[in-house]
Protein backbone atom coordinates (compact mmCIF):
# COMPACT_ATOMS: atom_id res chain seq x y z
CA UNK A 1 0.00 0.00 0.00
CA UNK A 2 1.44 3.30 -1.21
CA UNK A 3 1.60 6.22 1.77
CA UNK A 4 -0.60 9.18 0.13
CA UNK A 5 -0.82 12.66 0.69
CA UNK A 6 -2.03 15.62 -1.18
CA UNK A 7 -0.63 18.66 -2.07
CA UNK A 8 -0.93 21.94 -4.65
CA UNK A 9 1.42 21.32 -7.38
CA UNK A 10 3.53 18.12 -7.86
CA UNK A 11 6.93 19.02 -9.27
CA UNK A 12 9.24 16.70 -11.41
CA UNK A 13 12.80 17.27 -11.12
CA UNK A 14 15.16 19.29 -9.08
CA UNK A 15 17.32 20.44 -11.65
CA UNK A 16 16.94 24.65 -11.75
CA UNK A 17 13.77 24.68 -13.35
CA UNK A 18 11.50 22.50 -10.17
CA UNK A 19 13.26 23.91 -7.84
CA UNK A 20 12.80 27.70 -8.69
CA UNK A 21 9.25 26.75 -9.84
CA UNK A 22 8.81 25.28 -6.05
CA UNK A 23 10.75 28.52 -4.79
CA UNK A 24 7.86 31.18 -6.57
CA UNK A 25 4.90 28.92 -5.85
CA UNK A 26 6.48 28.97 -1.78
CA UNK A 27 6.67 32.92 -2.22
CA UNK A 28 2.96 32.91 -3.57
CA UNK A 29 1.70 30.53 -1.05
CA UNK A 30 1.46 27.22 -2.66
CA UNK A 31 2.69 24.61 -1.37
CA UNK A 32 4.70 21.57 -3.49
CA UNK A 33 6.33 18.75 -3.03
CA UNK A 34 9.33 18.48 -5.58
CA UNK A 35 10.50 14.82 -6.63
CA UNK A 36 13.90 14.31 -8.04
CA UNK A 37 15.09 10.70 -8.99
CA UNK A 38 19.21 11.59 -8.52
CA UNK A 39 21.12 11.98 -5.23
CA UNK A 40 21.66 15.88 -3.84
CA UNK A 41 25.15 15.23 -4.31
CA UNK A 42 24.64 14.40 -7.52
CA UNK A 43 22.08 17.37 -8.73
CA UNK A 44 24.96 20.26 -6.72
CA UNK A 45 27.74 18.72 -8.90
CA UNK A 46 26.27 18.55 -12.54
CA UNK A 47 28.18 20.31 -14.74
CA UNK A 48 26.28 22.47 -17.05
CA UNK A 49 25.37 26.39 -17.68
CA UNK A 50 27.58 29.02 -16.59
CA UNK A 51 25.97 32.05 -17.98
CA UNK A 52 23.05 34.25 -16.74
CA UNK A 53 21.59 36.92 -18.75
CA UNK A 54 21.53 40.36 -16.70
CA UNK A 55 17.08 39.44 -16.44
CA UNK A 56 18.07 36.36 -14.47
CA UNK A 57 20.40 37.64 -12.15
CA UNK A 58 17.31 40.55 -11.18
CA UNK A 59 15.28 37.84 -11.22
CA UNK A 60 17.04 35.55 -8.57
CA UNK A 61 18.11 38.82 -6.17
CA UNK A 62 14.29 39.55 -6.19
CA UNK A 63 13.15 36.53 -4.95
CA UNK A 64 15.79 35.90 -1.95
CA UNK A 65 18.26 33.63 -4.19
CA UNK A 66 21.22 36.84 -4.95
CA UNK A 67 23.47 36.76 -1.93
CA UNK A 68 25.90 34.44 -3.13
CA UNK A 69 25.23 35.09 -7.18
CA UNK A 70 26.46 38.93 -5.59
CA UNK A 71 29.26 37.88 -3.99
CA UNK A 72 30.54 35.12 -6.38
CA UNK A 73 29.29 35.88 -9.55
CA UNK A 74 31.69 37.47 -12.17
CA UNK A 75 30.02 40.86 -14.31
CA UNK A 76 30.35 40.70 -18.10
CA UNK A 77 30.49 43.29 -20.53
CA UNK A 78 31.14 41.90 -23.70
CA UNK A 79 32.50 38.71 -24.77
CA UNK A 80 35.60 37.83 -27.38
CA UNK A 81 34.87 36.64 -30.83
CA UNK A 82 38.26 34.99 -32.69
CA UNK A 83 38.51 33.76 -35.97
CA UNK A 84 41.00 33.80 -38.48
CA UNK A 85 44.09 34.17 -35.61
CA UNK A 86 42.25 37.28 -34.60
CA UNK A 87 40.49 38.17 -31.62
CA UNK A 88 38.03 40.92 -31.71
CA UNK A 89 36.09 42.26 -28.49
CA UNK A 90 32.22 43.25 -28.50
CA UNK A 91 31.48 45.46 -26.01
CA UNK A 92 27.43 45.10 -24.61
CA UNK A 93 27.40 47.92 -22.60
CA UNK A 94 27.68 50.23 -25.43
CA UNK A 95 25.89 48.02 -27.92
CA UNK A 96 22.98 48.08 -25.69
CA UNK A 97 21.10 49.86 -23.72
CA UNK A 98 23.91 49.25 -20.39
CA UNK A 99 23.53 45.43 -20.49
CA UNK A 100 26.02 42.98 -19.26
CA UNK A 101 25.89 38.94 -18.62
CA UNK A 102 26.99 37.19 -15.05
CA UNK A 103 29.28 34.15 -14.69
CA UNK A 104 27.84 31.81 -12.01
CA UNK A 105 27.61 28.31 -12.27
CA UNK A 106 24.68 25.89 -12.16
CA UNK A 107 25.85 24.17 -9.90
CA UNK A 108 26.15 26.74 -7.11
CA UNK A 109 22.52 28.10 -8.17
CA UNK A 110 20.86 24.65 -7.41
CA UNK A 111 22.86 24.65 -4.21
CA UNK A 112 21.54 27.99 -3.64
CA UNK A 113 17.98 27.05 -4.21
CA UNK A 114 17.84 23.76 -2.41
CA UNK A 115 19.52 25.54 0.21
CA UNK A 116 16.37 27.87 0.01
CA UNK A 117 14.13 25.29 0.35
CA UNK A 118 15.02 22.93 2.72
CA UNK A 119 15.57 26.12 4.69
CA UNK A 120 12.01 27.28 4.67
CA UNK A 121 10.97 23.28 5.36
CA UNK A 122 10.25 21.97 1.90
CA UNK A 123 9.90 18.67 0.91
CA UNK A 124 12.51 17.61 -2.04
CA UNK A 125 12.40 13.72 -2.27
CA UNK A 126 15.83 12.91 -3.57
CA UNK A 127 16.85 9.55 -5.10
CA UNK A 128 13.34 8.56 -5.69
CA UNK A 129 12.83 5.84 -8.12
CA UNK A 130 9.28 4.32 -10.30
CA UNK A 131 8.46 7.87 -10.77
CA UNK A 132 5.11 8.42 -12.43
CA UNK A 133 2.90 10.83 -13.35
CA UNK A 134 -1.22 9.89 -13.89
CA UNK A 135 -4.54 11.19 -14.78
CA UNK A 136 -3.35 14.66 -15.68
CA UNK A 137 -6.71 15.28 -17.77
CA UNK A 138 -8.47 14.70 -14.32
CA UNK A 139 -8.17 17.70 -11.71
CA UNK A 140 -6.73 15.68 -9.53
CA UNK A 141 -3.32 14.18 -10.95
CA UNK A 142 -1.04 11.73 -9.46
CA UNK A 143 2.04 12.21 -8.90
CA UNK A 144 3.67 8.81 -7.25
CA UNK A 145 7.42 7.72 -6.85
CA UNK A 146 9.39 5.44 -4.39
CA UNK A 147 11.64 7.22 -1.76
CA UNK A 148 15.04 7.09 -1.10
CA UNK A 149 14.05 4.04 1.46
CA UNK A 150 11.75 2.44 -0.84
CA UNK A 151 8.34 3.22 0.36
CA UNK A 152 5.69 4.11 -1.77
CA UNK A 153 3.78 7.13 -1.98
CA UNK A 154 1.19 9.20 -4.27
CA UNK A 155 0.35 12.63 -3.83
CA UNK A 156 -2.17 13.99 -5.09
CA UNK A 157 -1.91 17.02 -6.72
CA UNK A 158 -3.74 20.19 -9.01
CA UNK A 159 -1.04 20.49 -11.18
CA UNK A 160 1.76 18.67 -12.52
CA UNK A 161 4.94 20.63 -13.58
CA UNK A 162 7.43 18.22 -15.58
CA UNK A 163 10.67 19.86 -14.88
CA UNK A 164 12.31 16.78 -15.53
CA UNK A 165 14.65 17.61 -18.13
CA UNK A 166 15.35 16.14 -21.83
CA UNK A 167 15.05 12.26 -20.54
CA UNK A 168 12.50 12.76 -18.39
CA UNK A 169 9.31 10.95 -18.45
CA UNK A 170 6.52 13.86 -18.52
CA UNK A 171 7.02 14.88 -22.14
CA UNK A 172 6.02 11.45 -23.46
CA UNK A 173 2.90 12.13 -21.58
CA UNK A 174 1.42 14.59 -23.58
CA UNK A 175 0.08 13.34 -27.30
CA UNK A 176 -0.09 14.63 -30.25
CA UNK A 177 3.13 16.16 -29.63
CA UNK A 178 4.58 18.15 -32.74
CA UNK A 179 8.91 17.87 -32.65
CA UNK A 180 10.71 20.46 -33.87
CA UNK A 181 14.39 19.23 -33.85
CA UNK A 182 18.17 19.71 -35.11
CA UNK A 183 21.04 17.01 -34.44
CA UNK A 184 24.30 19.28 -34.67
CA UNK A 185 27.28 16.98 -36.32
CA UNK A 186 29.27 17.53 -33.15
CA UNK A 187 29.53 17.71 -29.63
CA UNK A 188 31.59 19.96 -26.87
CA UNK A 189 34.19 18.60 -24.39
CA UNK A 190 33.87 20.38 -21.57
CA UNK A 191 36.44 20.50 -19.03
CA UNK A 192 37.12 21.92 -15.36
CA UNK A 193 40.70 23.31 -14.37
CA UNK A 194 42.49 24.45 -11.70
CA UNK A 195 44.09 27.44 -13.75
CA UNK A 196 43.52 31.19 -13.48
CA UNK A 197 41.58 32.31 -16.45
CA UNK A 198 43.85 34.17 -19.12
CA UNK A 199 41.22 36.05 -20.50
CA UNK A 200 38.86 38.65 -18.49
CA UNK A 201 35.48 38.06 -20.68
CA UNK A 202 34.73 34.74 -22.68
CA UNK A 203 36.16 34.09 -26.04
CA UNK A 204 34.07 32.24 -28.76
CA UNK A 205 36.94 31.06 -31.59
CA UNK A 206 36.52 29.44 -34.80
CA UNK A 207 39.42 27.76 -35.81
CA UNK A 208 39.69 25.76 -39.20
CA UNK A 209 39.63 22.36 -36.77
CA UNK A 210 36.80 23.46 -34.74
CA UNK A 211 35.15 25.40 -32.36
CA UNK A 212 36.31 26.51 -28.68
CA UNK A 213 35.56 28.57 -25.83
CA UNK A 214 36.86 29.87 -23.07
CA UNK A 215 34.96 30.12 -19.76
CA UNK A 216 35.65 30.50 -16.15
CA UNK A 217 34.16 29.76 -12.76
CA UNK A 218 35.90 31.97 -10.51
CA UNK A 219 39.14 33.49 -10.66
CA UNK A 220 40.96 30.54 -10.12
CA UNK A 221 39.11 28.19 -11.76
CA UNK A 222 38.64 28.05 -15.85
CA UNK A 223 35.87 26.27 -17.88
CA UNK A 224 36.94 25.14 -21.34
CA UNK A 225 34.98 23.50 -24.28
CA UNK A 226 36.49 22.13 -27.69
CA UNK A 227 34.33 20.68 -30.67
CA UNK A 228 34.49 17.16 -30.77
CA UNK A 229 33.07 14.16 -32.96
CA UNK A 230 29.25 13.65 -31.03
CA UNK A 231 30.51 9.96 -30.40
CA UNK A 232 33.41 11.09 -29.25
CA UNK A 233 35.12 9.14 -26.39
CA UNK A 234 36.33 10.79 -23.65
CA UNK A 235 39.08 8.62 -22.92
CA UNK A 236 40.74 9.87 -26.40
CA UNK A 237 41.25 13.14 -24.70
CA UNK A 238 44.26 13.23 -22.08
CA UNK A 239 44.93 16.28 -20.51
CA UNK A 240 48.17 17.02 -22.73
CA UNK A 241 46.04 16.44 -25.50
CA UNK A 242 43.39 19.21 -24.81
CA UNK A 243 45.99 21.67 -23.68
CA UNK A 244 47.56 21.33 -27.09
CA UNK A 245 44.33 21.54 -28.83
CA UNK A 246 43.09 24.92 -26.88
CA UNK A 247 46.94 26.51 -27.36
CA UNK A 248 46.21 25.68 -31.03
CA UNK A 249 42.48 26.58 -31.73
CA UNK A 250 42.60 30.05 -29.16
CA UNK A 251 46.35 31.51 -30.73
CA UNK A 252 47.11 35.02 -30.87
CA UNK A 253 50.40 36.55 -30.87
CA UNK A 254 51.85 36.73 -26.95
CA UNK A 255 49.11 35.33 -25.48
CA UNK A 256 48.58 31.53 -24.29
CA UNK A 257 45.75 29.83 -22.09
CA UNK A 258 46.78 29.13 -18.48
CA UNK A 259 46.80 25.47 -18.24
CA UNK A 260 46.43 23.29 -14.29
CA UNK A 261 45.25 20.79 -13.05
CA UNK A 262 41.75 19.10 -14.92
CA UNK A 263 38.76 18.44 -12.01
CA UNK A 264 35.99 17.36 -14.41
CA UNK A 265 35.89 16.35 -18.30
CA UNK A 266 32.66 15.22 -20.30
CA UNK A 267 30.64 15.32 -23.79
CA UNK A 268 28.04 16.61 -24.52
CA UNK A 269 26.15 16.41 -27.71
CA UNK A 270 24.59 19.59 -29.42
CA UNK A 271 20.79 19.52 -30.11
CA UNK A 272 18.30 21.61 -31.04
CA UNK A 273 14.78 20.51 -30.32
CA UNK A 274 11.47 22.19 -29.28
CA UNK A 275 8.10 20.47 -28.35
CA UNK A 276 4.65 21.98 -28.84
CA UNK A 277 2.54 22.31 -27.15
CA UNK A 278 4.07 22.92 -22.97
CA UNK A 279 0.78 21.79 -21.78
CA UNK A 280 -1.53 18.82 -21.65
CA UNK A 281 -4.25 19.17 -18.93
CA UNK A 282 -3.10 19.58 -15.60
CA UNK A 283 0.61 18.98 -16.23
CA UNK A 284 3.25 21.64 -18.15
CA UNK A 285 6.09 21.35 -19.15
CA UNK A 286 9.21 23.82 -18.37
CA UNK A 287 12.65 23.84 -19.22
CA UNK A 288 14.78 21.02 -20.93
CA UNK A 289 11.70 18.96 -20.73
CA UNK A 290 9.93 20.74 -23.28
CA UNK A 291 13.02 22.15 -25.32
CA UNK A 292 16.79 22.32 -25.77
CA UNK A 293 18.88 24.66 -27.40
CA UNK A 294 23.05 23.78 -28.04
CA UNK A 295 24.78 25.99 -25.67
CA UNK A 296 26.88 28.05 -27.90
CA UNK A 297 23.97 30.92 -27.41
CA UNK A 298 24.37 30.09 -23.33
CA UNK A 299 20.45 30.41 -23.49
CA UNK A 300 19.15 26.88 -21.63
CA UNK A 301 18.63 27.43 -18.34
CA UNK A 302 18.00 30.83 -18.89
CA UNK A 303 15.28 29.61 -21.10
CA UNK A 304 13.89 27.29 -18.24
CA UNK A 305 13.82 30.27 -15.80
CA UNK A 306 11.53 32.79 -18.23
CA UNK A 307 9.34 29.51 -18.59
CA UNK A 308 8.89 29.20 -14.62
CA UNK A 309 8.38 32.55 -14.46
CA UNK A 310 4.84 32.57 -16.47
CA UNK A 311 4.34 28.88 -15.16
CA UNK A 312 4.50 30.63 -11.48
CA UNK A 313 1.96 33.59 -12.20
CA UNK A 314 -0.08 31.43 -14.66
CA UNK A 315 -0.33 28.93 -11.04
CA UNK A 316 -1.15 31.61 -8.75
CA UNK A 317 -4.03 32.87 -10.67
CA UNK A 318 -5.61 29.49 -11.19
CA UNK A 319 -4.94 28.01 -7.59
CA UNK A 320 -5.35 30.96 -5.89
CA UNK A 321 -7.66 33.35 -7.82
CA UNK A 322 -9.37 30.14 -10.14
CA UNK A 323 -8.64 31.74 -13.40
CA UNK A 324 -7.17 29.62 -15.79
CA UNK A 325 -6.56 31.96 -18.47
CA UNK A 326 -3.01 32.60 -17.80
CA UNK A 327 -2.51 28.63 -17.77
CA UNK A 328 -4.09 28.38 -21.50
CA UNK A 329 -1.79 30.99 -22.93
CA UNK A 330 1.44 29.66 -20.97
CA UNK A 331 2.67 27.55 -23.98
CA UNK A 332 2.03 30.00 -26.66
CA UNK A 333 3.83 32.55 -24.29
CA UNK A 334 6.73 30.37 -23.50
CA UNK A 335 7.05 29.42 -27.15
CA UNK A 336 7.36 33.41 -28.36
CA UNK A 337 10.63 33.34 -26.65
CA UNK A 338 11.80 29.58 -26.84
CA UNK A 339 11.64 29.95 -30.95
CA UNK A 340 13.70 33.55 -30.68
CA UNK A 341 16.34 31.95 -28.40
CA UNK A 342 16.01 28.95 -30.49
CA UNK A 343 17.26 31.06 -33.77
CA UNK A 344 20.04 32.74 -32.04
CA UNK A 345 21.41 29.60 -30.85
CA UNK A 346 21.25 27.92 -33.65
CA UNK A 347 23.03 31.20 -36.05
CA UNK A 348 26.00 31.29 -33.61
CA UNK A 349 26.39 27.63 -33.66
CA UNK A 350 26.18 27.70 -37.43
CA UNK A 351 29.15 30.36 -37.51
CA UNK A 352 31.38 28.89 -35.21
CA UNK A 353 31.48 25.04 -35.74
CA UNK A 354 33.18 23.50 -38.41
CA UNK A 355 31.24 20.37 -39.39
CA UNK A 356 32.71 17.64 -40.62
CA UNK A 357 33.54 17.47 -44.33
CA UNK A 358 32.65 21.38 -44.75
CA UNK A 359 33.02 22.64 -48.08
CA UNK A 360 35.26 26.06 -48.86
CA UNK A 361 31.88 27.89 -49.83
CA UNK A 362 30.68 27.17 -46.16
CA UNK A 363 33.82 28.04 -44.84
CA UNK A 364 33.73 31.77 -46.81
CA UNK A 365 30.15 32.27 -45.42
CA UNK A 366 30.60 32.17 -41.86
CA UNK A 367 34.09 33.93 -41.86
CA UNK A 368 31.87 36.40 -43.91
CA UNK A 369 29.07 36.51 -41.47
CA UNK A 370 31.77 36.91 -38.74
CA UNK A 371 33.65 40.07 -40.32
CA UNK A 372 30.29 41.51 -40.51
CA UNK A 373 29.39 41.14 -36.92
CA UNK A 374 32.99 42.32 -35.71
CA UNK A 375 32.68 45.67 -38.08
CA UNK A 376 28.95 46.50 -38.13
CA UNK A 377 27.76 48.09 -34.94
CA UNK A 378 24.28 47.33 -36.19
CA UNK A 379 24.91 43.25 -36.63
CA UNK A 380 27.02 43.61 -33.04
CA UNK A 381 24.18 44.99 -31.85
CA UNK A 382 21.87 42.32 -32.56
CA UNK A 383 23.96 39.92 -31.42
CA UNK A 384 24.83 41.41 -28.16
CA UNK A 385 21.21 42.44 -27.91
CA UNK A 386 20.40 38.28 -28.18
CA UNK A 387 22.93 37.41 -26.32
CA UNK A 388 22.26 39.55 -22.82
CA UNK A 389 18.52 38.06 -23.06
CA UNK A 390 15.32 39.35 -24.18
CA UNK A 391 12.57 42.05 -23.07
CA UNK A 392 12.90 41.66 -18.82
CA UNK A 393 11.61 39.08 -16.80
CA UNK A 394 9.06 40.02 -14.57
CA UNK A 395 7.09 37.51 -11.77
CA UNK A 396 3.26 38.37 -13.12
CA UNK A 397 3.35 37.05 -16.28
CA UNK A 398 1.90 39.35 -18.63
CA UNK A 399 -2.22 39.86 -19.13
P1 LIG B 1 17.73 19.73 -15.94
O1 LIG B 1 18.85 20.58 -15.47
O2 LIG B 1 18.02 18.63 -16.90
O3 LIG B 1 17.00 19.17 -14.68
C1 LIG B 1 16.04 18.12 -14.76
C2 LIG B 1 16.04 17.36 -13.45
O4 LIG B 1 15.04 16.32 -13.53
C3 LIG B 1 17.37 16.66 -13.20
O5 LIG B 1 17.79 16.92 -11.87
C4 LIG B 1 17.07 15.19 -13.44
O6 LIG B 1 17.88 14.33 -12.66
C5 LIG B 1 15.60 15.12 -13.03
N1 LIG B 1 14.86 13.99 -13.60
C6 LIG B 1 14.98 13.45 -14.84
N2 LIG B 1 14.14 12.40 -14.98
C7 LIG B 1 13.48 12.29 -13.81
C8 LIG B 1 12.50 11.38 -13.33
N3 LIG B 1 12.01 10.38 -14.09
N4 LIG B 1 12.04 11.54 -12.08
C9 LIG B 1 12.50 12.54 -11.27
N5 LIG B 1 13.44 13.43 -11.67
C10 LIG B 1 13.92 13.30 -12.93
N6 LIG B 1 22.28 27.38 -20.27
C11 LIG B 1 22.46 28.71 -20.05
O7 LIG B 1 21.46 29.43 -19.90
N7 LIG B 1 23.70 29.27 -20.01
C12 LIG B 1 24.83 28.53 -20.20
O8 LIG B 1 25.94 29.06 -20.11
C13 LIG B 1 24.68 27.14 -20.48
N8 LIG B 1 25.76 26.36 -20.67
C14 LIG B 1 25.60 25.01 -20.82
C15 LIG B 1 26.73 24.23 -21.02
C16 LIG B 1 26.60 22.87 -21.18
C17 LIG B 1 27.82 22.03 -21.42
C18 LIG B 1 25.32 22.26 -21.11
C19 LIG B 1 25.14 20.77 -21.25
C20 LIG B 1 24.18 23.04 -20.92
C21 LIG B 1 24.31 24.42 -20.78
N9 LIG B 1 23.19 25.24 -20.60
C22 LIG B 1 23.36 26.58 -20.46
C23 LIG B 1 21.85 24.64 -20.54
C24 LIG B 1 21.35 24.37 -19.10
O9 LIG B 1 22.31 23.63 -18.38
C25 LIG B 1 20.02 23.62 -19.12
O10 LIG B 1 19.15 24.28 -20.01
C26 LIG B 1 19.37 23.53 -17.74
O11 LIG B 1 20.00 22.55 -16.97
C27 LIG B 1 17.88 23.19 -17.82
O12 LIG B 1 17.34 23.06 -16.54
P2 LIG B 1 16.09 22.10 -16.29
O13 LIG B 1 15.77 22.21 -14.85
O14 LIG B 1 15.04 22.41 -17.29
O15 LIG B 1 16.59 20.65 -16.66
C1 LIG C 1 29.83 28.17 -19.45
O1 LIG C 1 30.42 28.99 -18.73
O2 LIG C 1 29.70 26.98 -19.13
C2 LIG C 1 29.27 28.62 -20.75
C3 LIG C 1 29.34 29.96 -21.09
C4 LIG C 1 28.84 30.39 -22.31
C5 LIG C 1 28.29 29.47 -23.17
C6 LIG C 1 28.20 28.14 -22.82
C7 LIG C 1 28.70 27.70 -21.61
O3 LIG C 1 27.84 29.89 -24.39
Amino acid sequence: MAVTSRTRVGIVGAGPAGLLLAHLLALHGIESVVVENRSREYCEARQRAGLLEAGTVELLRGVGLGKRLDAEGMEHGGIYLQFDGQRHHLDFRSLTDGRWVTIYAQTEIVKDMIAARLAAGAVIEFSASDVAVSDVTSDRPVLSYRDASGVAHEVSCDVIAGCDGFHGICRPLVPNLSVYERAYPYAWLGILADAAPSTDELIYSRHRDGFALYSMRSPEVSRLYLQVAPDEPVADWPDDRIWAELQKRFAVDGWSVSEGTITDKSVTAMRSFVAVPMRHGRLFLAGDAAHIVPPTGAKGLNLAFSDVIVLAGALRAALLDGSWELAGAYSDMCLDRVWRATHFSWWMTSMLHVAPGQDPFESQLQLAQLRYVTSSRAAAKSLAENYCGYKPLSLQAPA
